[in-house]
């Protein structure tokens, strides 16, 4: 088989998937529409041309802007059932998606419109598809602890239906410790833990991460790679990086797909995992990073189905069904 129809059939699970960031400009224009919400963008086409960005900042920009005609529970709802969509196509049969809820609540939109939109779009995916799914909320970590102590507050009454906490928003100057407290709070409410570390900030952060969060997963982690003790913790570890390929280029972390150290870190031994991130603004959903990064770094078959082994293993299902999604790609 070749490799482009390997990626399509192997079954693959998705830990990083921002739902603000999966919302195409065509969705963004029909709901600002029906919600009488103006944008200062005349058309989808005017809103692609906004999407060049030079770093994590001007992007964030944009997807906080993109995010405003967000107002009702149908809204939400709609945007989860497009990315889920994606997911069928893709042959996605797991994903765990982060939402920010901050993004809302402080624009007044409550945390169940936001929570209930999502969660019952969730529910049709799996009785229409089969998709299986967590939901991961962050904290913005450009906003105060205080704030973030508030989210973890409105988030008790849903926390069945939530796993896990995270962290993003803007990296450079907000490291993980602010919010050391906040994190210790909802591992102490059950909530698992994920940060998004080394995207653009250095390798300290990625250890604060690990040693003051007690992250499940580093989210990015490329920068790993420029410390050696570190990757030898990770591979010891067994700690999964979710990296988002194309997310990278377009935000200027390699400049060429061709420089992405993905490989690297896979040859290392490091338990990597390929993501798609905010794919309405980073030009691709799963099978389009798979295929990019696959032919950019000329990965063999045997570390295409290595990345989505990973996938399942750095999930947060349960034993049985990794093995046997696991099991599913080693036949292949
Ligand atoms: N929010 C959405 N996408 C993000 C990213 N790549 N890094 C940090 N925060 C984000
Ligand atoms: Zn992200």
């Amino acid at each position: 088989m070749d490799q482009l129809n390997l990626i399509k059939i192997l079954p693959k699970a998705e830990l990083h998937l921002h739902i603000e960031g999966s919302f195409e400009p065509e969705l963004m224009f029909e709901i600002a529409q029906r919600n009488k919400v103006s944008t200062r963008f005349k058309s989808v086409e005017e809103v692609r041309e906004a999407y060049n960005f030079h770093n994590l900042q001007s992007f964030l920009d944009i997807y906080y802007e993109g995010a405003n005609v967000l107002l009702y529970e149908q809204d939400f709802y709609d945007l989860t059932k497009a990315y889920l969509k994606k997911c069928h196509e893709d042959h996605v049969v797991h994903t765990e998606i982060f939402f920010d809820p901050q993004t809302h609540t402080t624009r007044g939109v409550s945390f169940e419109t936001v929570f209930k939109g999502i969660h019952l779009a969730l529910t049709d995916a799996k009785n229409e598809w089969g998709i299986s799914s967590h939901l991961i909320m962050c904290f913005l970590r450009h906003l105060s602890e205080e704030d973030a102590f508030a989210t973890l507050k409105e988030s008790l009454p849903f926390k069945k239906h939530i796993i896990a906490v995270g962290l993003d928003s803007s990296e450079l100057g907000h490291p993980p410790s602010k919010f050391e407290r906040v994190f210790k709070a909802a591992r102490a409410e059950g909530f698992l833990t994920v940060a998004h570390a080394g995207e653009e900030g250095p390798v300290p952060y990625i250890l604060e991460a690990l040693d003051l969060l007690k992250v499940s997963r580093i989210d990015h982690g490329v920068r790993s790679l420029e410390n050696d003790q570190l990757i030898e913790r990770l591979v010891k570890e067994k700690m999964p990086l979710t990296v988002c390929p194309l997310s990278n280029i377009k935000l200027c972390v390699f400049k060429n797909l061709t420089d992405h150290n993905l490989k690297k870190m896979l040859q290392r031994g490091v338990k990597v995992t390929i993501n798609s991130d905010d794919p309405a603004y980073f030009g691709g959903y799963m099978n389009e990073n798979f295929i990019q990064t696959a032919k950019a770094l000329n990965l063999s078959s045997e570390e295409i189905k290595q990345l989505a082994i990973n996938s399942f293993e750095a999930s947060f299902l349960d034993p049985e069904t990794k093995q046997s999604w696991i099991k599913k790609i080693q036949g292949l």
